[in-house]
């Protein structure tokens, strides 16, 4: 993040009550992730403790302390997907993105998540990538939906229901 605009985050929450988790937002959603750097500048710029600004950013699930994949892909590994082959698409994706579960890929095109449920176990085994939800997977249909990702696409998040 460029440090001018850190700074008119800072500015804008600087001795507001309650102005930790917005800043952290806002700083989060410029630079995709709260380094060590611009969480020492919040917590100097609203003079909060670094150990309160560092606990509140591990604490919560929403933020980042590390560089995120641009399109982040959620594999539901729930009971209803499981037993319907969600292990067999997670591997396929994890074979094509070169990474495991829970990481970026090297050049931060795709993080790859796995969720307990994503709420569409009637589409299961069910993956989401961004907002979208793409269902009845297989190990030969993500390979297909992950090509609409790569190169950035215009219509890369529009789920084709042919697939
Ligand atoms: S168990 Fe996979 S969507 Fe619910």
């Amino acid at each position: 993040m460029s440090t001018s605009a850190l700074t008119e985050i800072i500015e804008r929450y600087r001795g507001k009550p309650g102005s930790l988790i917005p800043a952290l937002q806002k700083a989060q959603a410029q630079m995709g992730y709260l380094s060590g750097e611009t969480l020492e500048q919040i917590s100097k710029g609203l003079g909060i403790p670094f150990s309160r600004v560092f606990g509140v950013a591990t604490f919560y699930s929403q933020f980042y302390l590390s560089p995120r994949g641009k399109h982040t892909i959620k594999v539901c590994v729930g009971t209803a997907c499981h037993v319907r082959g969600a292990g067999a698409a997670l591997q396929a994706l994890e074979e094509k993105l070169g990474v495991k579960a829970g990481n970026p890929t090297e050049d931060l095109s795709f993080q790859l998540e796995t969720v307990a449920c994503l709420g569409t176990c009637f589409l299961a085994p069910a993956i989401m990538i961004d907002k979208d939800y793409y269902g009845e997977q297989t190990p030969k249909t993500v390979g297909k939906i992950l090509k609409k990702y790569i190169g950035g696409g215009a219509d890369a998040g529009t789920p084709d229901p042919e697939e």
